[in-house]
């Protein structure tokens, strides 16, 4: 007989993964135990939950880790994926968002979608009857944070404090890894330009979850102030997809937040170093650090393979 105590943990009724927000503490931990396994046995999978299933992957905008690792682990979870950019689609503007959920819903199993506007991927999942993934909006970018909480559970699982400091611009990524962060307990600082902080309703959501898990979320604007006790120190590019124009101005306001050699000093000798990749080499972090034995920003980027299985498995199961 199953018993409370033994039984799997009922995650019955989770359908999308939009921001992670509405993933429990037990949800992520769940996702994380089967990202590691899965990459355990990769090549010798056992659980073709897309057998007969077909996936849409939807861009708005460039990718190549999202969907070179989304199309294969629908390859590899025994799915089709089909693959379409923006001008072939044309969400709100060929037709309504609402009307490609009711027609993609008919033909096929799963929406992956990478939007710019957040409310493009919520209106989706909210027509959807089948499950929706958030592979990147304006907002906030799971699969690249739980990436994270994968790869820094292979280098720094035993520890018990961690410390996360990202430093630069408080945009979709910093969002992410605020929440996996809050969530799993790890302190977590953002040190961003005055006028670049992180989204403050985001912020004051984290820290009520990281009070619960021990754990703190702050924001500052200087990097040097909050590096020496880092676990890890993570960057992102300083002007996101859809803010091309204002590349130029960001150069200005984000020069004092570059990870480079001399931040690092200030850092713990073994710091490690993330960056969710594309990097722009010089402006938020220079080669000498992004390819230095410190940086895990390549394993991040195998382990969204890895997670996003995990993660369909769980849609799935
Ligand atoms: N990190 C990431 O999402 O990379 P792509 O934009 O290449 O998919
Ligand atoms: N913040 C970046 C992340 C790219 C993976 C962007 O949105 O362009």
């Amino acid at each position: 007989m199953i018993t409370k105590q033994n039984a799997e943990p009922d995650f019955s009724r989770r359908k999308n993964c939009i921001s992670l927000l509405e993933y429990s503490e037990e949800e992520l931990d769940h996702i994380i135990t089967m990202a590691v396994r899965l990459k355990r046995q990769r090549g010798r999978e056992d659980t073709p939950v897309l057998k007969n299933k077909t996936g849409v992957l939807i861009f708005e905008k460039p990718s190549l880790r999202t969907h070179i690792s989304f199309e294969t682990a629908l390859f590899e979870l025994g799915g089709h994926p089909i693959v379409l950019h923006s001008n072939m689609v044309q969400m709100g503007k060929r037709e309504t968002v609402k009307d490609v959920a009711k027609n993609l819903e008919r033909l096929v199993h799963l929406v992956i979608a990478r939007t710019y506007l957040h409310e493009t991927i919520v209106e989706l999942a909210a027509h959807s009857s089948i499950p929706v993934i958030n592979a990147l909006s304006d907002k906030f970018h799971p699969c690249q944070a739980l990436a994270f909480a994968l790869t820094l559970h292979e280098h720094r699982g035993q520890e018990k404090t961690k410390k996360v400091v990202f430093i630069g611009d408080g945009n979709n990524v910093c969002h992410s890894l605020m929440v996996v962060c809050a969530k799993r307990g790890y302190h977590f600082t953002a040190a961003c330009p005055h006028g670049y902080e992180p989204d403050t309703t985001i912020t004051e959501t984290c820290r009520s979850i990281a009070l619960r898990n021990g754990c703190s979320i702050e924001v500052c604007n200087d990097p040097n102030a909050c590096v020496a006790d880092a676990t890890v120190i993570y960057t992102d590019v300083w002007a996101s997809m859809g803010q091309e124009s204002e590349a130029e101005e960001r150069k200005n306001s984000f020069a004092a937040f570059q990870v480079n050699e001399s931040l690092l000093r200030r850092a713990p000798s073994d710091v490690l170093v993330s960056h969710c990749l594309p990097a722009h080499r010089g402006e938020e972090i220079t080669s000498a650090v992004l390819d230095s034995a410190n940086s895990i920003a390549l394993d991040e980027a195998e382990n969204r393979l890895h997670v996003q299985k995990a993660v369909i498995v769980h849609l799935f199961s």
